[in-house]
């Protein structure tokens, strides 16, 4: 064989080579979901068995193995997490972490955060004393994140207060209304101007703020709390037109009622309580690492086109108008 034609056959080798290898990346990826939807059903089913055979107990630990192995969406990202110490920030910041994220809470309980940072590695989770309300502390907060990572590329607005639970106007206060929207709209401008600050060189990023139900509805909350709803939906999306040339994705996600403690304070209910209020999905109720789930969805790039959205997490409650009573 000539010279030319062994090049020809080698380059054909080449060639061919890397589209069987592009070709089995792209069907590795496909499989992942897959597997995924397939490692969930087997651990649901062997977990709910009557006897565990030793076929049974392989295959669960072999579907766990591989679930931890293929499940981890985050996998060198860095998140910062306003009111990560409690409730729905918490229980995002064991699901980012437990997804390979590297995690920094950012709190006023300086307790709480540092004991779920504690329950997680130091080398994974870290706590910041900040308010979200003084941009110091926030753009401190932002800092202390790239200075320990490298890098921010997942900002949680997700702190926010109820306020006083008075629903006549006439009862509400100046004062009140203006430390609600500090929090809740304060609070989000801040953390979502702070993050663009170092995720605009890095061209990539994505900011989530926690909005709620009372985003989209009236009657489920204070003037205060619902007003404060409505704005951060208004500051994503005005803030997802300006950070998309930077490759900067925003949006929200809107949770229905969660057993936390601040529902639990403004409702003046415990767990069964929440559990107990009207929801339009029977038989399921709503808890924080539901929220957490829809929030890393949000984070990851699965969502690499999702942008200006606001996510209700609300088992269909802002579409039912339950006076028509048709079903
Ligand atoms: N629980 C629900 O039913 C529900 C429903 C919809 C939306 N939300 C929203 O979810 C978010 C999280 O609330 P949660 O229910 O987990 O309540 P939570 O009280 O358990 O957590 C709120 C966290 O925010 C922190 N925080 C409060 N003020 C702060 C400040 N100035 N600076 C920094 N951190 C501060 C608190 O210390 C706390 O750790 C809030 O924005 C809330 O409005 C909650």
């Amino acid at each position: 064989m000539s010279s030319y034609s062994n090049l020809h056959a080698g380059s054909f080798i080449l060639i061919s080579g890397i589209q069987a290898s592009i070709y089995l990346w792209q069907v590795f990826l496909k499989s992942q979901l897959l597997l995924e939807g397939m490692l969930n059903g087997f651990i649901t089913s062997l977990t709910n068995v009557k006897y565990y055979s030793f076929t049974n107990v392989f295959i669960l630990v072999l579907s766990l193995l591989f679930k931890f192995i293929y499940t981890h969406w985050l996998q060198g990202k860095v998140a910062l997490i306003t009111g990560g110490a409690s409730g729905i920030g918490e229980s995002t910041a064991r699901l980012f972490s437990r997804h390979g994220a590297k995690v920094v809470i950012a709190d006023i309980q300086d307790n709480l955060g540092l004991s779920v940072c504690k329950d997680l590695s130091p080398t994974s989770a870290s706590f910041v004393h900040c308010d979200v309300t003084n941009e110091k502390e926030v753009e401190n907060a932002v800092n202390l994140a790239v200075a320990t990572h490298g890098k921010l590329d997942i900002m949680f607005n997700n702190a926010g207060i109820a306020g006083e639970a008075k629903p006549h106007i006439l009862d509400n206060d100046k004062t009140e209304f203006e430390r609600v929207l500090n929090v809740n709209v304060v609070g989000a401008f801040l953390g979502t101007k702070h993050a663009a600050r170092v995720m605009i060189p890095a061209g990539n990023g994505s900011i989530i703020t926690t909005a709620s139900v009372c985003s989209t509805v009236g009657g489920g909350a204070s003037h205060a709390y619902t007003s404060s709803k409505h704005a951060v939906v208004g500051l994503a999306r005005n803030a997802a037109v300006e950070l998309g040339k930077y490759g900067i994705r925003v949006n929200c996600v809107s949770p229905y009622l969660v057993a936390t403690p601040l529902a639990k304070d403004l409702f003046k209910l415990d767990d069964d309580g929440v559990s107990g209020v009207y929801s339009n999905l029977k038989g399921k109720v709503l808890n924080a690492e539901d929220v957490a789930e829809a929030a890393l969805y949000l984070a990851g790039d699965e969502s690499k086109y999702v942008s200006g959205h606001n996510l209700l997490v609300d088992g269909g409650f802002t579409v039912v108008n339950p006076s028509f009573g048709i079903f």
